[in-house]
């Protein structure tokens, strides 16, 4: 549960989403919030009197369980106590008619796919505009008996019990996905449960949020307390450091650590935007000598990540070390940019022996500083950041920024990181990023970069032959970052990229575009 003293789910009307570990739940969360209804994730296993806040109703997630197994998720009966309106999806449909009289068996076959709904019911306000539109099933166990007190309310050709009711309370269960897009009306069916069943009030807007997180900080931090974070220049610290500044002024201290290894002209950049542009107390602090003197003579990935993970440990913990705050108190907290995915990944129901996980974004601050964590982005999506950004006045283009690895360039800079290895890298990517920003495909791609590779190749330049190295352009396409595409580029525009490299970059003598997709490959080189 979060560190906050007002949780956001006792502001906004919430629905809680009770997941049994369907690779879909989250998309409900999705969903629900794409038209401003607040939904938060919490395990199926969560007992329901140690909620601090009353949802507006309950949705139980699809899962990869079968009810009637030992061992099998079961979620806590009081959520009928609550006297909420619930909505059980696939495994949840199947939880609720096994508390119901228990009618649920192994299907003669597993149902994959699309089917059409009928709906049997019209006065259902579940289907409210949903009739005759394609659903998406996927399910192994289904409903062979309608449960006591509940009545069919949708069937489809392989479903007879597609959609169900009970016959008095607002609890209904549905055996197809409304939360994946192969669901043409899942929306809209999520959205009769949530307004017109549920009476959530859809004010989930950033504009609101803005005002419920600053308060929330102002009353966690109190009157006097400082806290610290360490900002990159990428949208999720920028955000994080603009709410934070917002709500406390300079009591928030900001740090950017300068490694060395960061792109062209973007310690400038970052303090440029951040304390001009959105008047946030920032340090920068010029590290470059000390990482790329500890980058010396080491090649192997693993070992640079490491020793710029260790290193910006210590040039943190040094510099905090340094900022007194007018008030005389020690600073108290640390903000850390933790998204809604985080929480979701780390709370979300991985069945019932296995441990869940626990996340933290800058290992090993926490532990050596003895810091509160502060963590004003957790309860949005990437979007949502983007949006609340765009509203908080962060510039366009770094609200939009691909995103770039803690690691930086010394990932991308194959072999070793040397200073001029890092200058031919930073050259072409400037010159590759450049080139997608004119030709407008900056935002088609999730993210693009050059690498330097770790061999020579043999060149003409004039009359002269040249031994020099190769640049390997990437641009990916991707959701989630798991899986990417290669982006297709136009011959035309590869052709100019090449040519103002090998033209403009010293050291460089061919290029090269990858058009591995991930897997097998991975995003980065190293
Ligand atoms: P890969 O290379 O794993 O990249 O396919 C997926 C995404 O993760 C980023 N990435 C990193 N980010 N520290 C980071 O903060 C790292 O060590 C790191 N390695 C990869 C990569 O840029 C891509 O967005």
């Amino acid at each position: 549960m979060s560190d906050a003293v007002v949780e956001v789910s006792a502001v906004f009307d919430t629905i809680l989403v009770l997941d049994f570990g369907s690779q879909y739940s989250h998309l409900i969360t999705r969903r629900l919030r794409e038209f401003n209804v607040y939904a938060e994730m919490l395990p199926c296993t969560q007992k329901i009197s140690e909620l601090s806040w009353k949802p507006a109703g309950i949705i139980l997630s699809g899962g990869p369980y079968s009810v009637y197994l030992e061992g099998s998720p079961h979620v806590d009966h009081d959520i009928f106590k609550l006297n909420v309106p619930i909505l059980g999806i696939c495994y949840g449909m199947q939880e609720l008619a096994w508390i119901n009289g228990k009618g649920v068996a192994r299907g003669e076959k597993r149902e994959y796919g699309p089917a059409t709904l009928n709906v049997e019911d019209a006065s259902c306000p579940l289907f409210k505009d949903v009739d005759h539109s394609k659903v998406w099933m996927s399910h192994g166990d289904k409903l062979h008996a309608l449960p006591t007190g509940f009545k069919i309310v949708a069937t489809s050709e392989n479903s007879p019990f597609a959609a169900i009711a009970h016959e008095t309370d607002s609890i209904f269960g549905i055996q197809f996905h409304p939360e994946v897009t192969h669901t043409e009306k899942g929306k809209q069916l999520l959205r009769n449960f949530a307004i017109d069943i549920c009476k959530a009030q859809n004010n989930w807007t950033m504009e609101n949020f803005i005002d419920t997180e600053i308060a929330r900080i102002q009353k966690l931090v109190g009157p006097t307390a400082e806290v610290i974070g360490a900002v990159s220049g990428g949208v999720d610290s920028t955000v994080g450091a603009k709410i934070m500044h917002e709500a406390i002024g300079d009591r928030f201290h900001a740090i950017y650590v300068d490694n060395g290894v960061m792109r062209l002209n973007e310690t400038e950049q970052v303090y440029k935007t951040l304390t001009e542009g959105l008047g946030i107390n920032l340090t920068v602090v010029d590290a470059s000598d000390l990482f790329l003197g500890r980058l010396k003579g080491v090649t192997d990935p693993e070992k640079k990540r490491k020793i710029i993970g260790n290193t910006f440990i210590n040039v943190f913990e040094e510099e905090a070390a340094k900022i007194k705050p007018a008030s005389g108190q020690e600073i108290e907290f640390l903000l850390q940019g933790t998204l809604y995915p985080d929480v979701i990944e780390s709370i979300s129901f991985k069945g019932p022996s296995q441990t869940i996980k626990t996340h933290h974004n800058v290992g090993g601050l926490l532990d050596n500083m003895k810091l509160k964590l502060i963590e004003p982005l957790r309860e949005l999506f990437k979007d949502e950041v983007r949006h609340l950004g765009e509203l908080m006045g962060v510039p366009h283009d770094l609200v939009w920024r691909h995103p770039f690895p803690g690691p930086g360039l010394a990932i991308r800079v194959l072999g070793e990181v040397t200073p001029a290895q890092v200058k031919i890298a930073r050259e072409a990517d400037a010159i590759f990023i450049a080139e997608i920003k004119a030709a407008g495909l900056y935002k088609q791609i999730s993210q693009a970069f050059a690498a330097l590779l770790p061999v020579r190749s043999v060149g003409v330049m004039g009359d002269q032959r040249t031994y020099e190295q190769v640049i390997a352009l990437r641009a990916i396409t991707t959701v989630d970052f798991m899986t990417a595409d290669w982006f297709e580029f136009d011959y035309s525009f590869l052709k100019r990229v090449a040519s103002r490299i090998v033209n403009e970059v010293d050291g460089v003598a061919r290029v090269t575009y990858d058009i591995t997709s991930k897997p097998p490959a991975t995003v980065e080189w190293e």
